[in-house]
């Protein structure tokens, strides 16, 4: 199709009126948007959902009697701890295919904000403090989607890294920050999978609106990186609807028809040129052209929801971090478990706003277990569902709530409105799930009974946290509440009385306090918000089924302030925030840690398997402006397992400030038995090794050190290599003259 005979054709009026979104989906209901169609030309309106844990839409309709349940995957969070690109790229495969069969043209995913500070609430929704893992596995998740046809939408571009202020505030950082460690990621996202699109963020950067920057959109995005897909807003972002079309955007979300008379105006007063107004409304029909829809494609509102299951459970397997394990796991088949924590009951899939899913189920852990024949104590599960009798009635008046809309709708009553508050009642509903319950309500006689008859104990701690506010840094949230604190405590002595263990996990959005109390306990696993399938995988891993091959991405501070964004967040004023100094430069995650020897609780890259390996025979070669590192990776120990083998690069001293170490590639072998041995074989681009000037890219001459190990702090093997000369790269990475 001629996108610009097409173009030709329409009005002026329809030309504008493609900038602009025609509001929340009618075609789709739950879909987050779509864009206004031109009936006469063919042009049909293309439909946006959410993302990233799955497609968000109403999982019932008005008079409908089908219904339109999606998976609920394991969150980004999860994903990335998989260091895995192919179970990310299934993943968005089977998000893509489930879009496609629900009549959804562009997933608004994946998330590719930073892990800047461990509160910001929509960490879950994010991959990682470092922009080459984030950037990979965002460009693994957008190749799964576009393979079956469907878009996929890089968001927040950029610098969405809390959700204080969100709206308004203004992120001021610095360039080299931008280009290094926030744009990074999107930078090589946009590299390695061509996105269909990308969401300009709600805050402003260094002074703008991102959706009013034209430094951002036009200069950054499509001038240096050579972009060629679609910019949209997010929803209702910025203020000025003429600036956005001239920065750079090309479809104004969820749009409304005021905003089309706006556009219609300023082109008549000659604010708007038709040359931009052309250029965008190209971008638009070049992505509505290559849709589903506009092809002419016949939906079935049937997605393999089994297999898609599948997809989920394999993914959360291999996303779970075990932080520590004395000699406890894997759980002989045949142990008697206590279970404790009401996360155990009520596990928290994913996270709440647009993240949220409606998925057909959730496997909480405690019916993962008795579903692998685990078990477990029926007192306490009595117990236990006893106490949150009230949030198990929450859920069931889910779904008595889910029938009486049904039935409104069918009558034709008021029904409308309680299908759209659904939505919103479900997501309280998630959330009261996970609010304060009281749980140290054992005395010592119980507890003494259950240590007694049980073989271990397993814990969980959960969290929930979600779009439009952050975290808190008080207990409850950040820290362990008192009774949580008991609770270990407490379960820890009964059962160590009697030499049993305890094992404690991690059902959270992103860190919690752990330092204080990890040495009460035996185990730790962080299993993050896994999806619906969450019971199941965990289980399966409890047991030894599957050995744990999760890498954190992300480091797990000791204590929050000790992260160093932590001195600027929220923002000045403290109180009512209106901008946020990003004064710790380049210096985010680890890149902060280890230069300035800063003891994390638990590092980048850490996670522990049951199974050991050994590293060696490295070789590092520059050929062809490629660092060549090869090595062998043995399994020296009893189980089956997967190991992420990490390459940090350690820069020579020279003009530029550098952090100690930055990862510059990673692998994960395949399952490798007892004695089995991997070769690998990974390939740095020279240009990874760069910094940013100010003006350019470089990368000093000098020795470099290529360390190679099982976490960012766990080196294994080092070679150095010597780059003889400077290289020097302009922002679009041509090579250029240094001087
Ligand atoms: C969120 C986006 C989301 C959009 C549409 C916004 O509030 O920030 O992530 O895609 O809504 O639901």
């Amino acid at each position: 199709m001629d996108v610009k005979e097409l173009l030709n054709k329409l009005s002026i009026e329809e030309r504008i009126s493609l900038l602009v979104g025609a509001g929340f989906s009618k075609i789709v209901p739950g879909a987050a948007g779509e864009s206004r169609a031109v009936e006469r030309l063919g042009i049909p309106s293309i439909v946006m959902s959410d993302g990233p844990a799955g497609v968000r839409i109403h999982p019932l309709r008005f008079g409908v009697k089908e219904t339109f349940y999606a998976t609920a995957f394991p969150n980004e969070i999860l994903l990335s701890s998989t260091w895995n690109l192919d179970v990310v790229e299934r993943v968005g495969k089977a998000i893509g295919e489930e879009a496609k069969e629900y009549g959804v043209d562009i997933m608004l995913s994946p998330g590719l904000n930073m892990h800047r500070i461990p509160l910001c609430g929509r960490n879950f929704e994010y991959f990682s403090e470092d922009p080459l893992l984030a950037g990979e596995m965002a460009a693994a998740y957008v190749r799964g989607v576009q393979s079956v046809g469907v878009g996929a939408t890089l968001k927040h571009f950029v610098a969405n890294d809390q959700e204080t202020g969100r709206m308004y505030i203004d992120v001021v950082a610095p360039e080299r920050a931008l280009r290094e460690i926030y744009l990074r990621a999107f930078e090589i996202a946009v590299e390695k999978s061509r996105p269909w699109a990308i969401m300009a963020a709600y805050n402003k950067l260094n002074g703008k609106y991102c959706t009013q920057n034209e430094w951002l959109l036009t200069k950054v995005l499509r001038d240096d990186w050579g972009f060629d897909g679609l910019v949209m807003t997010d929803w209702g972002a910025g203020d000025n609807p003429i600036e956005q079309i001239k920065a750079g955007v090309d479809i104004i979300m969820p749009g409304n028809d005021n905003i089309v008379k706006t556009l219609i105006e300023a082109y008549r007063k000659g604010e708007l040129s038709e040359e931009i107004i052309n250029k965008r409304v190209l971008k638009v029909l070049e992505l509505v052209t290559k849709s589903l829809k506009f092809k002419g494609y016949k939906h079935s509102n049937k997605p393999n929801l089994d297999e898609h299951a599948k997809v989920a459970y394999e993914a959360a397997i291999e996303g779970f971090v075990l932080l520590k394990n004395n000699d406890v796991l894997p759980l002989p088949q045949d142990s008697k478990v206590a279970v404790f924590g009401k996360g155990s009951y009520l596990t928290a899939r994913g996270g709440l706003g647009s993240g949220f899913t409606h998925p057909r189920y959730t496997i909480s852990i405690v019916d993962g277990l008795k579903e692998r024949g685990v078990k477990v104590d029926e007192k306490l599960e009595k117990m236990y569902r006893g106490l949150m009798l009230p949030f198990f009635e929450l859920g069931e008046i889910t779904s008595l709530f889910r029938r009486f809309r049904e039935s409104a709708l069918q009558s034709g009553d008021q029904g409308a409105i309680q299908w759209l508050l659904s939505d919103y009642v479900e997501t309280m509903i998630e959330y009261f799930k996970i609010m304060n319950i009281q749980e140290n309500i054992f005395d010592d006689t119980t507890l003494d009974e259950i240590a007694r008859r049980n073989d271990v104990a397993l814990i969980t701690i959960s969290r929930v946290s979600g779009e439009g506010f952050d975290r808190y840094p008080v207990k409850g949230d950040f820290y362990l509440r008192d009774d949580e604190y008991d609770l270990i405590q407490r379960v820890s002595k009964a059962f160590h009385k009697y030499g049993k263990k305890v094992i404690v996990l991690l059902n959270v959005p992103s860190p919690i306090e752990i330092a204080s109390w990890r040495d009460l306990v035996d185990a730790i696993m962080v299993i993050w918000m896994p999806g619906q399938e969450a019971g199941r995988a965990v289980a399966d891993v409890l047991l030894g089924k599957v050995s744990p091959s999760g890498k954190l991405p992300l480091t797990w501070p000791k204590d929050l302030y000790e992260t160093p964004a932590m001195r600027s967040f929220p923002g000045e004023p403290r109180d009512d925030p209106k901008k946020v100094v990003y004064e710790e430069g380049i210096y985010v995650g680890y890149r902060y840690y280890d230069t300035f020897s800063v003891e994390p609780a638990y590092e980048f890259g850490y996670g522990l398997s049951y199974t050991k390996f050994d590293y060696k025979d490295l070789d590092v070669k520059v050929y062809d402006n490629t660092l060549v590192v090869s090595l062998k990776i043995r399994n020296v120990g009893k189980y089956v397992g997967k190991e992420v083998v990490q390459v940090y690069v350690r820069a020579p001293r020279g003009r530029i400030e550098k952090p100690f170490q930055e990862l510059k590639g990673f692998y994960k072998t395949r399952a490798l038995n007892p004695d089995e041995e991997e070769n690998v074989k990974i390939n740095i681009p020279l240009k990874y090794l760069a910094s940013f000037d100010g003006s350019k890219w470089v990368v000093e001459k000098g020795v470099y050190e290529i360390r190679v190990g099982s976490s960012s702090r766990d080196i294994r093997l080092v070679k150095t290599v010597e780059i003889d000369k400077d290289y020097c790269y302009n922002t679009s990475w041509k090579q250029i003259q240094c001087s």
